[in-house]
């Protein structure tokens, strides 16, 4: 194994680990970054709690500061953020471009104080990301949209709440872009019906947090969303939802490691395309309401999946499948109909002697797999997971350089790990 000296954190993780024990799901990273941008539309406190320390968080809340914003960590994954100092509406570019979530201050911006602009997002480099819907569902309020070099700029003819309701036909579910417009929305007058909106548990979230802030969303967790108008919102405190994701990786890495892992506050009610192909690879899955034990079979069967808009299987959750495939005994097909360049842990898992073959969006994993322990990356977020996930039942040591990219999305990660009993240290 060659070993190189990067400045990017790393992780060393020594193979053979079969997970057991206690771990508790932290706040959705998803759900998170929404409901702080919902804070821009109202002057009042909006106070989060459960908000888990990852950088992504970070990072927007670096953007909010720099608009004006006030973004206060109360401790104990408490926040506080107050809009009502917002004297700036551009987001700067370098900011943008760490987090895809970051463009999601547009819509807030454009209907409290009736202009925004920004870089195009950024994020993982998991494909294609247009943002179309978000910018047609802003025209189709009012907004005229125009570009400045690098910049969109959203401007309402009128002013600040000077949007207007109207029917919106969404061409994708774009989750991000499903609450973009929703946020600018809340506060055009008259009545709006966004059609084809995103079902996601995180979209979800973001209506019932705005309904809390005054808010009239009906329809929520259907494709069709009717919205009145409102002209103004107050202030509001919820809790951020548990992270799906997080709680699914958790699963995957007990299934896969034939270990016993009880699972608390998972949000069991959102989870089930997961857990059906848990069970189906021959997982044993208790669930009770925020509350999962996962017992790996002996021997894990393959099975085949698609990666989805909710309620299918998450795509965030697509690498780390794929992961638990390779450990599953025979031939399993898996397609990627989310995003256009999901299979970046492909190169990753290879290096580790799996046995996957992709071509486009899809991939044909032949199983179980002895991993070897090597040195390979985190590429994203999810790609990281996935490769964390291998070297956990690898054989020997793994090590897996520019683990910032898992520090946008999991809380203490490896601290987490090491309480199921894995050997992992960070440097
Ligand atoms: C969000 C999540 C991400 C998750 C994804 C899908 C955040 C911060 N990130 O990303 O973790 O993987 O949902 O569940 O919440 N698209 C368009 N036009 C648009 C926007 C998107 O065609 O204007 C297409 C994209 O090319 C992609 C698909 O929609 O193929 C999904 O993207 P979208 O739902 O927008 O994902 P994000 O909101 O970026």
């Amino acid at each position: 194994m060659s070993v190189h000296r990067s400045a990017a954190p790393r992780y060393t993780v020594t193979g053979g680990a079969v997970l057991r024990g206690k771990v508790q799901i932290s706040g959705a990273k998803n759900a998170s970054l929404a409901a702080m941008c919902a804070a821009l539309l109202t002057d009042e406190d909006v106070i989060l709690t459960n908000v888990p320390k990852i950088s992504d968080v970070d990072t927007l809340g670096e953007l909010l500061v720099s608009l004006g914003c006030v973004v206060e960590r109360l401790g104990n994954g408490r926040l506080r953020l107050n809009g009502g100092g917002v004297r700036l509406f551009e987001a700067p570019s370098e900011l943008i471009s760490e987090n895809r979530a970051s463009f999601q201050v547009m819509g807030p911006l454009l209907a409290a104080h009736g202009y925004a602009a920004s870089a195009p997002p950024g994020g993982d480099v998991i494909g294609q990301r247009p943002i179309d819907v978000h910018l047609e569902g802003f025209r189709a309020l009012g907004a005229r949209i125009s570009r400045d070099g690098e910049r969109y700029v959203a401007e309402a003819a009128d002013g600040p709440l000077s949007l207007k309701g109207a029917r919106i036909f969404m061409d994708y579910p774009s989750v991000s872009g499903s609450q973009n417009v929703m946020m600018a929305a809340v506060l055009a007058s008259g009545h709006t019906t966004m059609v084809n909106a995103a079902t996601e548990p995180e979209v979800q979230e973001l209506a019932h947090l705005l309904n809390a802030m005054g808010a009239k969303i009906s329809g929520i967790g259907s494709q069709m969303l009717e919205i009145d108008g409102v002209r103004e919102l107050h202030g509001a405190t919820a809790r951020i939802m548990p992270d799906r994701i997080e709680a699914g990786t958790f699963a995957i890495a007990a299934a896969m490691s034939g270990g016993d892992v009880e699972i608390d506050d998972a949000p069991c009610g959102v989870m089930d395309a997961l857990l059906a192909k848990l069970i189906a690879m021959g997982t044993s899955v208790d669930r009770a309401e925020g509350h999962l034990r996962i017992r790996g079979a002996r021997e894990l069967k393959s099975v085949n999946f698609q990666a989805l808009p909710y309620p299918g299987l998450a795509t965030d959750l697509h690498a780390p499948m794929a992961t638990a495939l390779t450990q599953a005994h025979g031939v399993s097909v898996i397609h990627e109909r989310v995003f256009d360049n999901r299979m970046l842990y492909v190169t990753e898992l290879l290096k580790m002697g799996a046995r996957i073959v992709s071509t486009g969006n899809s991939a044909i994993i032949t199983g179980p797999t002895a991993l070897n322990g090597a040195h390979v990356r985190a590429l994203d977020v999810r790609a990281g997971a996935a490769i964390l996930l291998a070297a956990l039942v690898a054989d020997g040591v793994t090590v897996i350089d520019d683990i910032q990219h898992l520090d946008r999305g999991y809380e203490h990660l490896d601290t987490k790990l090491r309480a199921l009993g894995v050997q992992i240290e960070r440097s």
